[in-house]
């Protein structure tokens, strides 16, 4: 059996951040990835990450905005620590070898982003996350690091009430295989494929969060979804916030710059939340252009600093919308593009399974609350992952040897080749999409009590049709209709535990909106939701927000 002091899934920023992490602990680290590193969705982020280095900037501004950001439900302690590294972390990656975006002067540049009271986020053009990936991907080859590419994971193994290892797939040879490791660090990235119009890419299903649900991991503020204002119309490709950050600006159907209305001090830079309530409620009360969208105007700022600082948003444009950016309007609407939600950790990446760690986008720390600001995801995969990464090592350190047996793996086993033997059922692309339209139409921007209770009933319905799922591709190589259907199950859980949660929280708060409870209450919803796995539905329990120096007061940008 393969066997590994600290074992990271996933090799995005905070996997590959962990990993180092661990290994500069001098531990024996692995790193399993469902893709090739540089594949990962981290290089997919666009506009930024946030360090408050500017000589007008402070970590407190950070602090405030990022606390008011969540709308109170951020935890303080988390925040304060997180906005307090960000320097050093920008400043770590840039000796890596980030080719971050520089000012005339030759600091380090910085565009405002929304929810920000100053420019605060420091970018490569519009590629910033692929910037950060390529850096980290280089210096993690200054370590000694076994790499598990194409490889699934599957499942974690438990012996003794501690996570001792995982079952994973090898996409090159069809073979299950278990690998022991004293600690596992999650850093699956995003669950964004719970919904079909996401900015995530197609990988980004979850697998992380719903394994470590299933194990008896905590979910965390999972009813928590954030969806980007600016998605291009159709393919949903992220149009990045740097684009109003360099000045662009929405517009509506009959040409008004709407914002106002919305935001009246920050107009097209408020909060993520209250852009994309207000490009729907233009679309919903019929100033929207026919076939529900607003347009994002970048023209006026010129072609030499559209082409240079938004080089990809351009190419998206021309190449998925046949839309020039330069002479032409781009057609956006809102689509689904972060969780705030995750496994819920402490901010050394600890869950409350012994020995599994996460970090990233798959973890709630909890640092974005009911809402986050851009440019603060990039941050929190490196500030997280580095925390992981130590924390699992030392985990790793002072434990004993870990005793993973071949049950494990035949369990699942067992599973897949049911799933191979059926002759019917249902395919595992047309059940993800069905579970997609679901969310869709009723755990989107706004929610009510009856949308939510119908996505309920329609996702039981959907789960009792999940045991007839059927893998029709019998082949051991590269067997990717096999791995549809892992992701397809993992969605169906994650999707019950944001309609669950969401159904719940009889409140408005941050990107959880309810038209029958439009107001945020404090007295009774000031809380965390804790999701935990129980075969007939997620049980929810309540947790509380840590408190440091902000009192909670309405949120008006
Ligand atoms: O709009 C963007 O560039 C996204 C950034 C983020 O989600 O942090």
């Amino acid at each position: 059996m393969r066997r590994h002091d600290v074992l990271v899934v996933g090799a995005g920023l905070a996997g590959q951040r962990a990993a180092l992490a661990a290994a500069q602990a001098g531990r024996d680290v692995a790193l399993l990835t469902k893709l090739h590193p540089l594949r990962s969705h981290s290089g997919a982020a666009q506009g930024g990450i946030n360090a408050a280095v500017g000589a007008e900037d402070s970590v407190d501004t950070h602090i405030y905005d990022t606390v008011k950001g969540s709308d109170y439900l951020g935890d303080q302690d988390a925040i304060e620590f997180f906005c307090s590294e960000a320097g050093k972390t920008v400043v770590e990656m840039e000796h890596f070898g980030t080719i971050f975006s520089r000012a005339p002067d030759g600091s380090l540049a910085r565009r405002p982003f929304g929810g920000a009271g100053f420019p605060r986020t420091i970018y490569a053009a519009d590629r910033t996350g692929l910037a950060l990936l390529q850096a980290i991907y280089e210096h993690l080859g200054t370590e000694k690091i076994t790499t598990y590419e194409e490889w699934d994971l599957v499942d974690l193994v438990l012996v003794d009430g501690r996570v001792q290892g995982i079952v994973a797939h090898d996409r090159r040879t069809g073979e299950f295989e278990g690998i022991a490791a004293k600690s596992v660090v999650l850093a699956t990235g995003p669950a964004g494929r719970v919904y079909s119009r996401t900015t995530n890419s197609h990988s980004s299903t979850g697998d992380g969060l719903a394994i470590a649900y299933r194990a008896g991991a905590w979910l965390k503020d999972m009813e928590f979804v954030q969806f980007h204002p600016t998605a291009l119309l159709e393919t949903g490709i992220l149009i990045t916030e740097g684009a109003r950050g360099e000045g662009g600006i929405l517009k509506n159907g009959t040409g008004e710059r709407f914002m106002s209305r919305y935001a009246p001090h920050v107009q097209d830079l408020a909060s993520r939340d209250v852009v994309s309530r207000a490009i729907v409620t233009e679309i919903l009360e019929g100033r929207g252009f026919p076939g529900g969208f607003v347009h994002l105007e970048l023209m006026h700022l010129g072609k030499e600093k559209i082409e240079s600082r938004l080089q990809e948003i351009c190419d998206f444009s021309r190449n998925f919308a046949g839309i020039d950016p330069v002479t032409e309007p781009i057609p956006v609407s809102p689509a689904q593009h972060y969780m705030m939600g995750g496994i819920g950790t402490s901010i050394h990446g600890e869950t409350n399974l012994a020995g599994l760690f996460a970090a990233g986008e798959a973890a709630c720390v909890s640092i974005h609350g009911a809402n986050r600001l851009g440019g603060n995801s990039l941050l929190e995969t490196l500030v997280f992952g580095k925390e992981a990464g130590i924390a699992a090592a030392q985990f790793a350190a002072d434990s004993p040897s870990t005793r993973v047996s071949d049950i494990e793996v035949q369990r699942t086993l067992g599973t897949v080749r049911t799933m191979m033997a059926r002759t019917d059922g249902v395919e595992p692309l047309a059940f993800r999409a069905e579970i997609q339209a679901v969310m869709e139409r009723r755990a989107g921007i706004y929610r009510n009590d009856a949308d939510l209770r119908a996505g309920c009933e329609e996702i039981s319905t959907l789960r009792e049709r999940a045991a007839t799922m059927r893998i029709t591709d019998s082949s051991r190589v590269f067997n990717l209709n096999l791995t549809d259907a892992l992701e397809t199950l993992h969605i169906l859980d994650l999707a019950e535990v944001i309609l669950v949660g969401a159904l719940a929280r009889t409140e408005s708060r941050g990107a959880h909106s309810r038209t029958d409870f439009p107001k945020r209450d404090d007295a009774n919803w000031m809380r965390h939701t804790i999701a935990s796995y129980r075969p007939e539905g997620p049980q929810l329990s309540y947790a509380p927000v840590a408190y440091t120096r902000w009192e909670p007061k309405e949120r008006v940008y």
